[in-house]
């Protein structure tokens, strides 16, 4: 069906035709390189994969493939995509795309609330135990310029994430910490310098639970 022309033989985004596709605006554009499923913008599960091709792109060269192939080959075709993969697909790379399959959760183990004084958050550190809920709820005490001040920790921030919270509107998100790890978490909310606030930033600290199937023992 032609994807090898621009996606290339091996899925790499080197075919023939891949360093001559442009854009609606004229712009340079390249081939998606299956081997890499973070650059897949609308998602690496199979049904995602399977619309991406049906649908196409508007304003690529992405082209629709509706009406070509039938359900069944669509399906056949998106796992095969999947093979081109150079990593095997670890659990983050699914979960960042997750947004739709978000697990309902109940009561959270930790409570915290965070605030914000002259850029700095208050608590800097944040702990807790692989596994356990955390909510967190968010009060600065200054509005950031007007926008607010934001919290994302890094390698969490699809499920962890708060945007424009002001004085007097705290928000809260809750989360699960599934990842053991020492992270960063930082204002996601950009202010009128159109930086985000660099110096807000603060530790978050997921100690590992060792599981009986994991022990030596
Ligand atoms: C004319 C060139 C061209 C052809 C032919 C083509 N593609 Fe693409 N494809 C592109 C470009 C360009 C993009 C990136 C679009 C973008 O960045 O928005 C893309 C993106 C994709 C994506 C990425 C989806 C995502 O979420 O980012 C998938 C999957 C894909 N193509 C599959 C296929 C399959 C399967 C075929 C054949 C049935 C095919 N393509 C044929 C040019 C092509």
């Amino acid at each position: 069906m032609s994807c090898a022309s621009c996606h290339g033989e091996r899925g790499l985004g080197d075919g023939p035709s891949a360093y001559s596709l442009v854009d609606e605006s004229n712009q340079k554009i390249p081939a998606r390189d299956f081997s890499k499923p973070s650059g897949f913008k609308a998602g690496y599960a199979t049904k995602e994969i399977v619309r991406a091709f049906l649908t196409g792109f508007n304003g690529t060269p992405m082209p629709s493939f509706d009406g070509n192939i039938s359900k069944d080959e669509a399906w056949k075709l998106a796992y095969y995509v999947e093979t081109l993969v150079k990593d095997p697909v670890v659990p983050v790379a699914r979960e960042s795309q997750g947004f739709a399959i978000r697990e309902q959760l109940g009561e959270p183990d930790i409570r915290i609330k965070l605030t914000e004084k002259a850029w700095r958050y208050i608590p800097s550190e944040i702990r807790a135990k692989k596994g356990q809920i955390i909510e967190v709820t968010f009060e600065p005490t200054d509005n950031g310029l007007g926008a607010g001040h934001g919290f994302a920790i890094s390698s969490y921030d699809e499920v962890a994430f708060i945007n424009g919270a002001m004085v007097g509107v705290p928000k809260a998100v809750k989360f699960r910490a599934n990842r053991a790890g020492k992270f960063i978490f930082y204002c996601s909310t950009q202010c009128s310098t159109d930086k985000l606030h660099p110096l807000m930033n603060g530790t978050f600290i997921v100690e590992d639970v060792p599981t009986k199937t994991a022990s030596l023992e």
